[in-house]
C-alpha cells in the first residue's frame, strides 16, 4: 500500500498505471469502521486498483464544534486499509487541498440539497461538492463509491457528476449496521453507554415506520415516529420525513407511482446521528 499526501506525488503515480486499468475511489474522513470497510471490499471486488482518500473535509462543516471533535485516527485507518488490500492511500492536508481560500463552491444541485441534512446543516453540500469535485478532478476515476447511509449526499453526488459531465460511474453501496441495527458512523464513538442503549431505536423505529407506511398517510407515519423517538430520554427528534427518492422531496400524500424513502435525523445530547431505509 503507497500512501501520497500531494496531489502532485499521487499523479505521478496513477500516471504510470495502465489506462486499461480500472480505478476505483472510496472518499472518507476517516475513524474507519465496518461500513466504510464494506465499501472499500466492493470496490476492491470491482476494480484493478483503488484509492481511498482520507480527508477531514473543514468546509462541509456547519459547527466548528462538530469539526474539532472529529476523531482522528490516522495510525489504525492505515494499518485498516493495510490489512483490506487497499492499494493507494490519498491524506493531503487543508493547505493541499485549499490552498489559501479554505471556502467551498457553490452549486446548483436542483433543489436536492435543500431539505433535511441540508435544510439543517447550513452549506454542508455546497462543502462536501466543493471536495468530491476535487478529488474527483485530481484521481479521474473510473468508479467512485459512497454509501447509502448518507442517501441524500448519494444523490447530490450523481447530480454533480451529471453537471459536470464527469465520466465516473457512481455506485451506491449498502448501509452496514451492528446486529442492534444501528447504523455504523464514526460519530457513534461519541455516544454515552445510556445513548448507547437507546440508539438502536433510531432503526427499529425506521422499520415501523415502513410497516406503517403501507396502509397508512405520511401524516399517521411521522406522527408515530415521533412518539417512539420521543419515549428514549437521550434521544431528541430533528426530522422525519417520507421523500421521493429522486428528487428529495418531502411527500405530503403518497402516489402510487413514486418510490419513497423514510429520512431521519435524531440527536443524542450533542451527536447528531441520521439514518434512512427504502419504504417501496
Ligand atoms: P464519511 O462520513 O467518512 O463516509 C465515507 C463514506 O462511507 C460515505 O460514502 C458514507 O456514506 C459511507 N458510510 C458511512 N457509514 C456507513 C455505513 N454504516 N454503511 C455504509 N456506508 C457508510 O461521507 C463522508 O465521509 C464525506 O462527506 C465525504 C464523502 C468523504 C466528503 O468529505
Amino acid at each position: 500500500m503507497k500512501v501520497f499526501t500531494t496531489i502532485k506525488t499521487i499523479q505521478e503515480e496513477l500516471s504510470t498505471i495502465n489506462e486499461k486499468m480500472q480505478l476505483g475511489l472510496v472518499p472518507t474522513m476517516g475513524a474507519l469502521h465496518a461500513g466504510h470497510l464494506s465499501i472499500i471490499e466492493k470496490a476492491i471486488e470491482e476494480n484493478d486498483l483503488i484509492v481511498v482518500t482520507i480527508f477531514v473535509n473543514p468546509t462541509q462543516f456547519d459547527k466548528q464544534e462538530d469539526l474539532l471533535n472529529y476523531p482522528n485516527r490516522t495510525k489504525s485507518d492505515l494499518n485498516l486499509l493495510e490489512e483490506a488490500n487497499c492499494d493507494f492511500v490519498f491524506m493531503p492536508s487543508i493547505d493541499e487541498m485549499y490552498s489559501t481560500k479554505v471556502k467551498a463552491d457553490t452549486f446548483d444541485f436542483d433543489g436536492l440539497d435543500k431539505v433535511m441534512e441540508g435544510a439543517f446543516r447550513e452549506g454542508h453540500f455546497n462543502g462536501v461538492g466543493t471536495i468530491v469535485k476535487k478529488l474527483f478532478e485530481i484521481i479521474s476515476p473510473d468508479r467512485a463509491y459512497f454509501g447509502e447511509k448518507d442517501f441524500q449526499q448519494l444523490q447530490i453526488i450523481k447530480k454533480m457528476v451529471t453537471k459536470n459531465k464527469f465520466d465516473i460511474k457512481i455506485i451506491s453501496c449498502k448501509i452496514y449496521r451492528e446486529k442492534n441495527g444501528l447504523a455504523l458512523s464514526s460519530r457513534n464513538a461519541r455516544l454515552s453507554p445510556e445513548q448507547m442503549l437507546d440508539a438502536p431505536l433510531i432503526y427499529q423505529t425506521l422499520l415501523s415506520s415502513k410497516g406503517l407506511f403501507l396502509n397508512e398517510d405520511v401524516e399517521i407515519v411521522k406522527d408515530m415516529v415521533k412518539n417512539e423517538i420521543d419515549k428514549s430520554a437521550h434521544l431528541k427528534l430533528e426530522y422525519f420525513e417520507i421523500a421521493d427518492v429522486e428528487t428529495l422531496i418531502p411527500a405530503k400524500n403518497k402516489s402510487a407511482d413514486k418510490k419513497y424513502r423514510a429520512f431521519i435525523g435524531v440527536y443524542a445530547d450533542k451527536v447528531r446521528l441520521i439514518d434512512n431505509i427504502a419504504l417501496n
